[in-house]
């Protein structure tokens, strides 16, 4: 298998292609003056299974383009297999038409990925699982999507919080929190989120937690503003939990988030390498050469 580290995810992808034993390809590749993107493959392809690891964050538009330019490319040189490794998957989280006339922002991606020559789409906790089965459904791209939360759980464990209570901000990530409770052993629970669509605005049902002095963990898909994250955390510490830690697969890193969080009384704050930030501590490489090597 040739593995490419494709330019947003050049660390993660030679980490991977270490784990399965190959020499990483590398890509050439340049933002002109005007914001294209150029693209040049460095090895022939033909009749090759290919993995292109790249991230869609920051910066997700011009991250997508170079990833359907190496995709593209690939397949227009023979190779066999292509398989998209997209750590974080921008516009995942447009899965379903919330209103009349709303782009349907996932089924796009999928429609271009295909076009491009991609066989396999390879992601890590993506936002909604079931709802992206259902656009997977519609196209010709195999979906595989992988869960970085036991890794997550098993650091916070030697980090001291063994036993912790585990908790997801809404229902929707109820799964996570379970999980994750099933290293940390302290239970889970949830609380409702409800997100004004229009603005944005965040509203929280905190429920009545046995929580007094005790740890915990909130775990969510991602970090974005940090609203979410900061609320949950806030309520726990209001609870009177002796720790909070924040958890989660992907920080964005946006602006003020960081601060947001730590007022809200979380520490440590922790993420894996699916996009590069000083949060990282957890490294998906080991996961996704996994899923490769079965794939291959
Ligand atoms: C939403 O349902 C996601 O799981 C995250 O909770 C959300 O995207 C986090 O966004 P923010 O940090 O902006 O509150």
């Amino acid at each position: 298998m040739i593995v490419i580290p494709g330019p947003s995810s050049l660390g993660l992808g030679w980490r991977v292609a270490e784990r399965l034993g190959v020499e990483p390809t590398p890509v050439e590749h340049r933002v002109f003056p005007d914001g294209e993107s150029y693209i040049k493959l460095t090895k022939p392809v033909a009749g090759e299974d290919v993995a292109i690891v790249q991230t869609t964050a920051p910066n997700p538009d011009m991250r997508f383009m170079q990833l359907l330019l190496m995709a593209r490319t690939a397949k227009d040189f023979g190779a066999e297999n292509i398989v998209a490794v997209v750590p974080y998957l921008a516009y995942a989280r447009q899965d379903k038409r919330f209103t009349e006339l709303e782009a349907l922002s996932l089924d796009v991606i999928f429609g271009l990925l295909e076009a491009s020559g991609v066989t396999d789409l390879v992601t890590i906790n993506i936002h909604n699982e079931a709802s992206t089965r259902g656009v997977e459904a519609k196209h010709g791209v195999r979906f595989h999507n992988l869960s970085a939360v036991p890794l997550l759980a098993e650091y916070l464990k030697k980090e001291h919080f063994d036993g912790a209570y585990s908790l997801s901000p809404d229902k929707g990530a109820i799964y996570i929190a379970e999980a994750a409770s099933k290293v940390l052993l302290g239970g889970y629970n949830f609380f409702e989120k409800t997100r004004d669509r229009k603005t944005g605005e965040i509203t929280m049902a905190v429920k009545d937690l046995d929580i007094k002095g005790r740890k915990a963990v909130v775990f969510d898909d991602m970090i974005s503003s940090g609203g979410t994250m900061a609320k949950a955390v806030e309520a726990l510490t209001q609870q009177g939990a002796e720790r909070v830690a924040a958890a989660c697969t992907h920080v964005l890193y946006m602006p003020g988030a960081e601060e947001k969080i730590r007022k809200a009384g979380a520490d440590p704050i922790i993420a894996t390498n699916t996009i590069e930030t000083p949060f990282s501590r957890v490294s998906v490489a080991g996961l996704i050469a996994d899923k490769l090597r079965e794939l291959s």
